[in-house]
């Protein structure tokens, strides 16, 4: 475990190594697996997808049940099942996501409004900040229809700092994930802390579906908003509803925790990368000048055709998976794989970070090279393994669609509106290095860049 240490992406990636591409490794108690190749990584996601479906959990993500109710973490069953049929069809599929994309569209007029305000003073804007806001407005938008909050508003930093609070949970190195007998002490106080972040949002979250409710009964003959809420409202007031209001409650708070979290750390990574490779950049201005003209927001429907900028998207996410070992993944029985048996109850890390600047499948993989990408035909979508931030198989990230909207409308939306440069070109490399902190991994001192016009 010592020499695991912090950045467990960096260790597992050098230790493989040595040890191969399927190396086993005790962590206290915990036996874990870790992956790290593609051809293993296929093994355990598609080919023994099934055997390989469970979850294991940190101790604080039991805080407020969440464990029990949460679709990221609750077994394949169905519960689960029902869940993921809802987000697939009723949430994620490009039928609604097309319904919901105007309110997006606001969203970023609004983010242009903070920049254009930023660039008038000459003020740096923290792009992980400004990020964190659009992208909770663009989950709220596509969640509740709910209006942007506003920008360096309170309540707007209440909001990130509970999202925060709830994401770095699952990081803090606790002691009883690794020894269970110390589970019943919370000696670090983990699940304290856990249990007033997790219960602060989901007080949250029961607001607006009562408030939901609520108008619904006053107002039966209003049409309906046909959002997120919409489709939760009627699954509960369903006949054949097995789901519970808890179920609902902790789908949108891991909705929001996950998706804004991790779309956040990537638009803000794309952000670093472009401003660090200015040749880059004009070749992503120059790309949205012929599709957008005179347009200052990406429309959704555009990004097919812009590969260059898909190809942008795809490098950073190479470079910057957030999920760096992806979702914890368990085995839920006895599997040989490649010749080694991994027992039931094992924990699988699937080491994407790793992979993604590994020689051996990618050429100079520490260089930032979106025309690797051109002219190829590998896609983030689950099928590729030498490219999987979404992970793959039947736990895939259902919010994949929702993501490939955002990560290209946000950063097309400042780099064809504005010139960039970084606030303090002469900082230290170390700023910009990534760390492993909360559930993804982040540039360890936010990036604060200018926004300006060129003469
Ligand atoms: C699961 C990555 C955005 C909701 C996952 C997994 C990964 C991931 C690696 C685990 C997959 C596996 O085990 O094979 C990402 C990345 C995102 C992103 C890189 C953006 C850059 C989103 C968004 C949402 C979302 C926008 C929803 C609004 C979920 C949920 C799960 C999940 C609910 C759990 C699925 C399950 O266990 O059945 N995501 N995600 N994610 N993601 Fe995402």
């Amino acid at each position: 475990m010592l020499q695991v240490g912090s950045q467990p992406h960096e260790a597992f990636a050098e230790l493989s190594k040595q040890y191969g591409s399927l190396m086993s490794i005790h962590l206290g108690s915990l036996y874990t697996v870790v992956v790290s190749s593609p051809e293993m990584a296929k093994e355990i996601l598609l080919k023994h997808g099934q055997v390989f479906s469970g979850r294991t959990t940190v101790e604080a993500l039991a805080a407020c049940g969440h464990n029990k109710y949460s679709i990221g973490l609750m077994p394949v069953g169905d519960d689960w099942r029902d869940m993921r049929k809802i987000c697939k069809e009723q949430m994620f599929s490009s039928q609604c996501l097309e319904r919901s994309q105007q309110l997006r569209r606001q969203n970023l007029q609004q983010l242009l409004g903070h920049v254009q305000k930023c660039a008038e003073e000459g003020r740096a804007i923290n792009i992980n900040e400004a990020a964190f806001i659009t992208t909770l407005n663009l989950m709220s938008a596509t969640l509740f229809s709910m209006k942007a909050t506003e920008f360096d508003s309170s309540a707007t930093m209440e909001f990130k700092e509970i999202m925060e609070g709830v994401a770095s949970i699952a990081s803090v190195p606790n002691l009883a994930d690794f020894f269970p007998i110390l589970r019943p002490f919370d000696l670090q106080g983990v699940k304290r802390l856990a249990e007033v972040n997790i219960g602060r949002l989901l007080g949250l979250i029961e607001g607006y579906i009562n408030e939901r409710i609520r108008i619904r009964r006053e107002n039966p003959n209003a049409p309906k908003k046909d959002d997120f809420l919409d489709v939760i409202v009627d699954s509960l007031q369903a006949k054949d509803n097995k789901l519970t209001p808890k179920h609902f409650n902790h789908l949108l708070l891991e909705l929001f925790v996950g998706g804004a979290e991790t779309n956040m750390t990537v638009i803000e990574w794309i952000m670093q990368e472009l401003v660090s490779h200015p040749d880059k950049m004009a070749k992503v201005k120059a790309e949205l000048k012929s599709v957008m003209g005179d347009e200052k927001v990406l429309d959704e429907s555009k990004i097919s055709k812009l590969p260059y900028l898909q190809a942008v998207v795809k490098e950073s996410l190479r470079l910057h998976p957030p999920a760096a070992m992806l979702v914890p993944r368990k085995a839920e029985s006895n599997q040989v794989v490649n010749g080694y048996l991994i027992p039931k109850g094992t924990q699988v890390l699937v080491n994407e970070w790793g992979m993604g600047r590994d020689p051996k499948i990618w050429n100079n993989p520490l260089s930032f090279e979106p025309e690797r990408f051109i002219d190829q035909k590998i896609d983030f979508k689950g099928q590729d393994f030498e490219l999987i931030p979404f992970g793959s198989g039947r736990r895939v990230c259902p919010g994949m669609p929702l993501a490939n909207r955002i990560l290209h409308t946000v950063p097309a939306t400042l780099v064809h509106n504005y010139d960039w440069k970084l606030e303090r070109p002469n900082a230290s490399d170390d700023e910009a290095k990534g760390v492993f902190l909360g559930f993804s991994v982040r540039r360890a001192v936010p990036l604060k860049i200018i926004p300006y016009k060129k003469a």
